[in-house]
């Protein structure tokens, strides 16, 4: 069966161009760029042009880019790398409660080595609520943590507002950027961050690599011991061909942002307005404006989120209920709660996350499947039934 892919916030494909630069680090130029003979100098100098490449994509300079095996690395490196480093200046962190496990679980393993965490609330968009965050900063406050986007519900934070507002305090910031590298323009001097984290496989490169990216005079320590690589701060032969593969993908996501995000986000506000119009007793989530272009997050009242991605999984059609790492789980999801759904609606969600890829008919064929579906489950509901007579 043809696939018709509507989960790109899990993962998006690998541009066979991105896998072409890679191929060579494989095989031919397989040598570990730390070693000293002249042969290795390409791996070596290859890493370089990506860290040039990654820094370019975000206003950095080159000597402030770490590479990483993905974001959820990158996250434990600047929340736990961090508050090891400046534990005596204070133990108090904040952060919000939508944010991804990789950040909210490096919380709760700081929480038990004496830590103190503020998971600060969001409004009903799922917008941080800036003045309760304001008034949680305390003397012992060394660092906020908040994501420039969210995975579940697409909701694009106020960074640089927040940024201010850390560096205002003198505290730093760091930004949880993995669903928004790709999608939305960062600078990290503008929008005031002092850390960010970002994952390849989110924008059309490889799986298991990321970076993380420490503003000059911003202390971490290295979470894992061993060799020297990365300025001592992330020891292990480095991923060269992952890491090729990472400086040529960020590099294409910022050439082509525009154009990517003009058709990704027409797209969506097509589905968005057809899903509205066809169905009734549905529920966008996330705020309607300040949203990633390929994010459309529904609850379809009466009905499982579950029974819906499995029927449209019959049909060729891949979506999620939330995020790839919960999506195993029968709890509802906990960003949803979050946002104030009861747990009965936030059961019947359904997050769609449109990628570059994805056409018109296979929209269309998305639209018609979803309204048969839902027609179809509503149909065995006994809680709609209720709601008919
Ligand atoms: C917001 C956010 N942070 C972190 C991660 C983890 O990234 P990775 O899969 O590269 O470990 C993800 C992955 O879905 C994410 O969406």
């Amino acid at each position: 069966m043809d696939i018709k892919y509507f989960d790109n916030a899990a993962t998006t494909a690998l541009d066979k161009d991105t896998l072409d630069r890679m191929m060579s680090y494989f095989s031919d130029c397989f040598y570990n760029p730390s070693s000293i003979y002249s042969a290795s100098v390409n791996a070596f100098n290859a890493i370089e042009e990506a860290r040039s490449k990654v820094a370019n994509a975000l206003n950095a300079k080159a000597n402030e880019i770490y590479f990483t095996s993905g974001g959820s690395e990158s996250d434990n490196l600047a929340l736990k790398g961090f508050a090891y480093a400046n534990s005596k200046k204070g133990k108090h962190i904040i952060t919000s409660c939508i944010e991804h496990p990789a950040i909210i679980n490096s919380c709760k393993t700081l929480e038990k080595d004496g830590f103190e965490v503020t998971y600060g609330s969001v409004l009903e968009n799922g917008i941080v609520n800036l003045e309760e965050l304001e008034n949680s900063i305390r003397e012992d406050t060394i660092l906020i943590s908040i994501m420039s986007a969210n995975n579940e519900i697409g909701t694009i934070q106020p960074i640089k507002e927040i940024g201010r507002i850390a560096h205002e305090h003198g505290i730093k910031f760091h930004t949880d950027a993995v669903q928004a590298i790709g999608s939305l323009k960062i600078d990290v001097e503008d929008m005031n961050i002092d850390m960010l984290s970002l994952s390849a496989h989110k924008f059309y490169g490889p799986k298991g690599v990321g970076a993380l990216y420490v503003r000059k005079g911003t202390l971490i320590n290295r979470m894992n011991d061993g060799g020297h690589q990365e300025k001592d701060k992330r020891s292990g032969t480095e991923n060269v061909p992952g890491i090729v593969g990472l400086g040529y993908a960020i590099e294409k996501a910022y050439l082509y942002l525009e154009e990517n995000t003009k058709k990704i986000s027409e797209l969506r506000d097509y589905y968005i307005s057809e899903v509205e119009k066809r169905i009734p007793y549905v529920r966008l989530n996330g705020d309607r404006v300040n949203r990633l272009p390929g994010n459309a997050n529904f609850s379809f009242e009466y009905i499982e989120g579950e029974s819906i991605l499995l029927l449209l999984d019959r049909k060729g059609i891949c979506v999620s209920t939330g995020s790839a790492c919960s999506s195993k789980s029968l709890e509802p999801s906990y960003v949803l709660l979050s946002i104030g759904l009861p747990h009965e609606i936030a059961h019947g969600s359904i997050r769609v996350s449109i990628g570059k890829h994805n056409t018109k008919e296979e929209v269309d064929y998305l639209i018609d499947t979803l309204v048969e579906v839902v027609e179809k489950l509503r149909n065995m509901s006994p809680l709609y039934e209720e709601v008919r007579k």
